[in-house]
């Protein structure tokens, strides 16, 4: 296969270092330090992003403000999954005119996947004037040079490239937490599920080469970092673009064999490419957490079929049980997808039967929304919204009992979890994650955060455990 991954050439990256030092330069002018809002929608590769965004920002001189009334620049990293992510993106963006009005020298930045979309480019540039610079997921690496731009310029930037994508090693990364963290294996997706738009917005699969993603793992781990979470849209399908490919367990293995004291997750997988290799080098890797993230979307075959899954019902189950064989207490989650174009709810029963019988920890459901530009987007659907809205209510009304069911087994036992954070609720001190993921609230004196600690599980609810700390 031509290898379609364009590295980003490090003098290039360098170039967008040198723009930081330039406003960097300027606002070191300004009386006061100046300060950044980001808020970030959607998923973890945003978040992933927005760490990116943080790193340049930081490198400008910029300081970090979660109040946007404080802030000097607002950067809106977006989400086009779903309408109702990209509505409230917009709720939001719109709220911001008063802001802008009261301080004309605030910087109103767009980014991330909805900046990708031609449509919603036109609309901030007609409707939402106060908007400063607007840039595509594909842009990301050049904000520097774009933000200076900007400053320099009456007029707004907008730049969302068109392309497959490249790759950008050498940005600087603010990370949020110093506890977990996420580390970009991979980027893009080649799947085209009928639904979705992010094959359309993040571009072809890229894989980051092995060495520079050890080396990142290697620094979270002296810097204390006890849970890493590998991240690509598709891990499973990592590598298969690189000069020298390599597969994802080789990848996992490697990353298992730096030698420190913490669990590696990953996510997100495909079933079909998720397979026995991948399922035993996890029993066999111990820093590899025993949960995996492996959405199914639809329990029945033609469904499954037209949302261009690549695999059936019988498939994935049979993935399911061996996987189920070689690591006994495995946490299971999945997305699920209600409603899609032409689904009965005959059909939809389907995806009750899957439940039943794989019986997962957590499930992430959604009601399906049409994408512009997607092929199920054109696909008749007769369903009306009350209909699906009442087969919405049964899958998570089923989720809700199996949860529970499977959260009060761990009642009265020993787990070892690594603590957290504090506990937002006042009846409790700690949080805490089992290996599976499942947050424990917890009592227990707060020098344990950082810690893997045995927690003994007194009691559970659909939501979480609790317990105290042995
Ligand atoms: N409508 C509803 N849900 C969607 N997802 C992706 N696209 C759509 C859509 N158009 C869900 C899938 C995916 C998760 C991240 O979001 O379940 O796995
Ligand atoms: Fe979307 Fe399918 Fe790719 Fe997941 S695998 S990002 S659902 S196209």
């Amino acid at each position: 296969m031509e290898r379609q991954t364009k590295l980003i050439p490090q003098a290039d990256v360098e170039r967008q270092l040198d723009f930081c030092e330039k406003i960097a330069d300027l606002t070191a002018t300004w009386e006061e330090k100046p300060l950044a809002h980001i808020m970030t929608y959607g998923c973890q590769q945003n978040e992933a992003d927005s760490e990116r965004l943080r790193g340049y920002l930081e490198k400008m001189g910029y300081g970090f403000t979660d109040s946007a009334e404080e802030a000097r620049i607002i950067v809106i990293n977006t989400c086009a999954i779903r309408e109702h992510a990209e509505q409230r993106v917009l709720g939001n963006v719109g709220a911001l005119v008063h802001l802008k009005r009261k301080n004309p020298n605030l910087l109103i930045c767009l980014c991330g996947c909805m900046m990708q979309e031609p449509t919603r480019v036109e609309e901030i540039k007609k409707s939402y004037l106060h908007v400063d610079l607007v840039f595509g997921t594909h842009a990301l690496w050049q904000f520097p040079e774009m933000l200076y731009k900007r400053m320099n310029q009456r007029k707004r930037v907008f730049y969302s490239p068109d392309e497959a994508g490249s790759i950008a090693e050498g940005i600087p990364m603010v990370r949020q937490d110093s506890i977990k963290g996420w580390v970009s294996i991979m980027y893009g997706c080649n799947n085209f599920c009928s639904y979705c738009i992010v094959p359309y917005v993040r571009g072809r699969e890229r894989s980051r080469k092995p060495e520079v993603i050890l080396q990142e793992v290697r620094d979270m781990v002296a810097a204390g970092y006890k849970d890493i979470t590998l991240l690509g849209q598709n891990v499973n399908s990592y590598g298969k673009d690189l000069d020298e490919p390599m597969d994802f367990s080789d990848l996992l293995r490697a990353v298992n064999d730096i030698p420190g004291e913490f669990l590696i997750r990953f996510m997100t997988s495909h079933p079909k490419d998720a397979t026995h290799k991948l399922f035993e080098t996890m029993a066999q890797c111990e820093k590899v957490a025993p949960v995996i993230h492996l959405p199914f979307q639809a329990g029945n075959d033609r469904i499954l079929k037209v949302m261009n899954r690549r695999h059936t019902r019988e498939e994935y189950l049979a993935k399911v049980a061996d996987l189920k064989s070689l690591i006994p207490d495995i946490v299971l989650t999945s997305d699920v997808i209600v409603g899609f174009p032409g689904e009965t709810t005959e059909e939809f029963e389907d995806t009750l039967k899957v439940l039943e019988e794989v019986r997962y920890d957590a499930l992430f459901t959604f009601i399906y929304s049409p994408r512009v530009g997607t092929p199920a987007a054109s696909m008749p659907d007769p369903m009306s919204r009350e209909e699906k809205l009442a087969n919405f209510n049964r899958l998570t009304a089923l989720q809700d009992r199996i949860s529970e069911e499977k959260h009060a087994e761990y009642i009265g036992k020993t787990v070892r979890c690594l603590v957290d954070g504090v506990s937002e609720d006042e009846k409790f001190d700690l949080t805490a994650r089992t290996p599976g993921n499942r947050l424990v609230r917890l009592t227990g004196d707060k020098t344990a955060v950082g810690q893997f600690r045995d927690v003994k599980i007194t009691d559970a609810n659909k939501w979480s455990l609790f317990g105290e700390l042995v």
